[in-house]
């Protein structure tokens, strides 16, 4: 089991903001996502046939976002109601947790045809949440196209917005990455995840992060979740706080 989380694993969070958990993720209902997107892939990618996979939608990156089943309650279940997640979600975030409608969806990236490396892209996310969820459905290798972050940036991140959840950055004149928390994090090296099926990566809202470069031959494939409080939207717009752990009461401030 994984929670409660060790005083380590929390410093580790708080610091780096993210945490990398194992074997967290239900069997039976990861084989089901496999079986969910498989269904509705287009008919020309042959499950049985690895080949069929390499270079699949080249116009969005070989990523494939799959939402049309986000809401089914089996879904919600793989992640919200996953009792070691959700147990977690409240060490961090205190009991009060919003009860969602759907999952964010199945996030597949297909083998590149390129396998030279090449330089990773980050963003932050434009949408308000507390802690983000990703879960690896099925085995992923070391540049197996692993969800990217950026160790740290979401404390250089934090303070650049005019409000604690919602995507207002404070130099509204700027392009968001032509600013010195952009330039910092730019120093940073990323880490690249990868993992076993059932291992999740957990991350801050500020985070830095971009897709992987799948220079594997299998799909990466992953299913998101953002838990949030249930008071995120009384506080979203309002000013980010000095203490940028107010709203996460199984974190010392640091
Ligand atoms: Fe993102």
């Amino acid at each position: 089991m994984n929670q409660p989380l060790t005083d380590e694993q929390v410093d580790f969070f708080r610091d780096n903001g993210y945490l990398v958990l194992r074997n967290v993720l239900d069997p039976e209902l990861m084989a089901q996502t496999r079986d969910a997107w498989w269904d509705a892939a287009p008919k020309n990618l042959i499950r049985s046939d690895p080949n069929s996979w390499v270079g699949a939608f080249p116009d969005s990156r070989f990523t494939w976002k799959y939402r049309d089943r986000s809401s089914e309650p089996w879904m919600i279940e793989l992640l919200y109601g996953n009792p070691e997640l959700q147990a977690v979600a409240k060490q961090l975030l205190g009991p009060e947790l919003a009860t969602p409608e759907r999952i964010r969806g199945i996030y597949c990236v297909f083998p590149d045809t390129d396998k030279a490396p090449r330089p990773s892209r980050f963003h932050v996310d434009a949408h308000a949440f507390h802690l983000g969820v990703v879960g690896y459905v099925d085995d992923v290798p070391p540049d197996g196209g692993g969800f990217t972050i950026w160790p740290g940036s979401h404390k250089q991140f934090y303070h650049t917005f005019k409000t604690a959840y919602t995507f207002n950055p404070l130099e509204e004149n700027k392009e968001v990455w032509d600013t010195d928390a952009w330039r910092a994090v730019l120093q940073i090296d990323p880490v690249h995840t990868y993992g076993s099926a059932g291992d999740v990566v957990l991350w801050h809202h500020r985070m830095g992060h971009g897709a992987g470069h799948n220079r594997s031959g299998q799909v990466r494939q992953a299913v998101l979740y953002d838990f949030c409080r249930a008071d995120l939207n009384a506080v979203q717009d309002e000013p980010p706080p000095a203490d940028m752990w107010r709203d996460w009461p199984g974190i010392n401030g640091g």
